[in-house]
């Protein structure tokens, strides 16, 4: 598969104020197949990850250590993680985080050599209660034992937070409250926080009013407002595309220095616990735009676009992704 020309790409980004490379964490394996009706077999989760990093991708969630009962599509993850341990042997600096509520799940994970872990909190208590069974407070408390413990073993801990532009219970979240519960995960020792809009709700001017509430940076992007406790360098997004909106609220955050996106290989994903949804940015449509604006991000498009191509088979049903449809179109015509 070739991957036509996009201009301009050479030299400086052409917008002001955009980083020259970023991070992706791909989360196609875990937030993308945790919501599949059907359950992959664990080979063919393992191979998805195994051709994700052969495209280029550093950051990988593998998969959850919850209760298999309230994510049966992961409950196979202690199968999955011995079929990726050559990983990191094969492609240098390729990490493998996974995803742990409860000192019970980060057990599980530390038995497996499981380097990277991610917390995961809500805004909102009516997600909070959905998705962990506990109030804001609670789930905080039972994650505080966890981060002291990974820490404590080295393993480096990623803090999401869900809900942190607008809850299908409670309607639009306001800035100051997502602020409030992300401070206390930071504070709590997150070596990286990502902002989740679990049901993708958030436009741009809004993804900017919470970066500078949160990390101090102007709404315009011009530097330092004051107030902000979390360094946007350890600040992450986390955008369901449910609106469309996904690429220019990253865009936003590029623009005020956030320089890890979250995403999903072919816009794999959904909630569980948010029946409202649907799936992450595709990792594709971003590295679409990134490469189109001269961000490097080390991704081999054409690989993972094929990937994605190969994983909708397995699920059969095509990606929604609208570069992954492109491409697959262009390669079918030649
Ligand atoms: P609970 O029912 O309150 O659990 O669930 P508990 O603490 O009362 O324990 C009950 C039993 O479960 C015990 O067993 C535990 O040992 C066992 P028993 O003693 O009765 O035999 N147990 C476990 N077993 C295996 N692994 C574990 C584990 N923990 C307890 N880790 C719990 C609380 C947090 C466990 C549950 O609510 C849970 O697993 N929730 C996970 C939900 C989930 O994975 N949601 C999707 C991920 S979040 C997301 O997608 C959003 C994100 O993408 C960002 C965004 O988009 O916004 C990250
Ligand atoms: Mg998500």
């Amino acid at each position: 598969m070739t991957v036509p020309m996009q201009g301009p790409t050479a030299g400086r980004p052409p917008i002001e104020g955009l980083p020259r490379e970023v991070r992706i964490h791909e989360v196609g394996a875990r937030d993308g197949l945790q919501n599949e009706q059907a359950t992959v077999p664990t080979e063919v989760k393992a191979e998805f990850v195994h051709r994700l990093a052969e495209a280029g991708l550093t950051t990988i969630e593998a998969t959850s250590f919850v209760h298999p009962k309230w994510v049966p599509q992961l409950a196979d993850a202690a199968e999955l993680m011995p079929l990726l341990a050559d990983l990191p042997g094969r492609y240098p600096g390729v990490r493998l985080p996974v995803l742990v509520p409860n000192e019970r799940g980060l057990e599980r994970a530390l038995e497996l050599g499981v380097r990277e872990i991610a917390v995961f909190g809500s805004a909102t208590e009516s997600f909070a209660r959905a998705n962990l069974n506990r109030t804001v407070d609670e789930s905080l408390a039972m994650f505080e034992p966890v981060v002291a413990r990974a820490k404590a073993a080295g393993v480096r801990v990623r803090g999401y937070l869900s809900m942190c532009f607008g809850d299908p219970w409670e309607g639009p979240v306001p800035v100051a409250q997502v602020a409030g519960v992300a401070r206390r995960l930071y504070e709590m020792g997150c070596d990286e926080l990502s902002l989740g809009d679990t049901i993708g709700v958030a436009t741009p001017g809004h993804v900017a009013a919470l970066l500078a509430e949160l990390t101090g940076t102007g709404t315009d992007g011009s530097g330092p407002a004051g107030g902000g406790t979390v360094p946007v360098e350890r600040t992450a997004v986390h955008f369901h595309d449910t609106y469309g909106q996904a690429l220019s609220n990253t865009l936003a955050a590029l623009q005020r220095g956030v320089t890890v996106v979250d995403a999903s290989a072919g816009g794999l994903g959904g909630c569980p616990y948010a029946k409202s949804a649907t799936g992450n940015l595709a990792t594709e449509d971003l590295v679409w735009m990134l490469h189109g604006l001269g961000i490097r991000t080390g991704v081999d498009l054409a690989r993972l676009s094929a990937t994605s191509v190969w994983m909708a088979d397995r699920l059969g049903r095509p990606s929604p992704s609208r570069t992954v449809r492109a491409l697959n179109r262009q390669e079918q015509q030649q």
